[in-house]
């Protein structure tokens, strides 16, 4: 009988969660969730909810692959599963548990002009630093909000001030993104993590000796940003899918500042944690990290065979 059927076709969806075929390793402020969601909308795609943390966790490892597999979303044969957890990036144990796992796993790494990422990494820590209302890190929810969506330019906490920061609980003034970026005599601080994780070829370096280069795709966050469409053209082909997300799948939310995503039911922004409004930051200082970091992204382009443009 139809039912019948119906309920074997239900049983089989169930019963099959599948480890990643590909994940998303980071970097982390780069566009990691909106990837993920954005290639949630082609049909050959499974999505985890929230980040697994599995490799770079040993808590997590410890409990064995069987526990990671049940993270997975049920799909259908055929479906590629993903998973994305930032921080796999910059864990020196990751790379080499991925390969343990499956060696020909495909591994999405999106990356962003170093300097705005270190500022986007910068607004997080001070959001999270000043709302103690938030019961969760933005990083372990899933990421959406209704298609409303708006920042109201209130709930960061930024002024167009110089200071950058209205604080309200007392204390002293957190400290702005200039005075933790540079050391008093001039020089850039780079033991400052937002710097230091953008710093990418210091990273990217033990990806590329446990993986050949062509199992990985460098994504363009800040291209993800401009002209999704173009950037997932390329992600469609590096996993082997027929190109379904289209013109279709977005639209310009303008008081979000950043396209929306829309599928046969709904549409969708990203929750409010992903398109911060960014302090201003002194032009100088700007200038300064952007000559520190064209050697370091000169690296990262010999390393991966690409150059990706960055201002110099
Ligand atoms: P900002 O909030 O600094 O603008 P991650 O998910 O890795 O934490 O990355 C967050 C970043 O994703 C955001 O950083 C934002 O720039 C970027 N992003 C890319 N496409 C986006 C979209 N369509 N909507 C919202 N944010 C998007």
């Amino acid at each position: 009988s139809l039912s019948k059927i119906f309920s074997l076709f239900v049983m089989s969806w169930n019963d099959y969660r599948r480890l990643p075929q590909a994940i998303i390793i980071g970097v982390r402020k780069c566009g990691t969730r909106a990837l993920l969601e954005m290639l949630y909308l082609h049909p050959g795609i499974q999505k985890a909810a929230g980040e697994v943390h599995f490799f770079d966790r040993d808590d997590n490892y410890d409990k064995g692959l069987d526990w990671y597999r049940k993270k997975m979303p049920h799909s259908f044969k055929g479906q590629i599963t993903i998973e994305k957890s930032p921080s796999y990036f910059v864990t020196p144990e990751v790379p080499e548990r991925i390969r343990a796992m499956n060696a020909s796993v495909k591994l999405l790494l999106i990356v962003r002009e170093p300097v705005t990422r270190a500022i986007s990494d910068y607004t997080q820590l001070r959001s999270h630093a000043s709302s103690s209302s938030s019961p969760l890190p933005s990083s372990t929810t899933g990421g959406w909000t209704g298609s409303s969506g708006g920042w109201t330019g209130s709930s960061g906490g930024w002024t167009g001030s110089s200071s950058g920061w209205t604080g309200s609980s007392g204390g002293p003034p957190p400290r702005s993104f200039e005075q933790l970026a540079i050391r008093p005599d001039g020089s850039v601080n780079s033991a400052y993590r937002p710097l230091a994780l953008s710093i990418y070829h210091t990273f990217m370096h033990r990806w590329l000796e446990v993986f050949p280069r062509q199992q990985l795709l460098v994504v363009n966050g800040d291209r993800l940003i401009e002209d999704p469409v173009s950037e997932l053209e390329r992600v469609e082909s590096f996993l082997g899918l027929e190109h379904r997300i289209g013109r279709h799948n977005f639209y310009f939310n303008r008081t979000k500042g950043f396209y929306c995503l829309r599928n046969d039911t709904q549409d969708k922004c990203l929750r409010d944690s992903k398109g911060r409004k960014h302090p201003r930051v002194d032009p100088k200082v700007l200038g300064k990290l952007r000559r520190f970091y064209v050697e370091h992204n000169q690296k990262f382009y010999e390393l991966v065979g690409e150059d990706m443009g960055w201002p110099e």
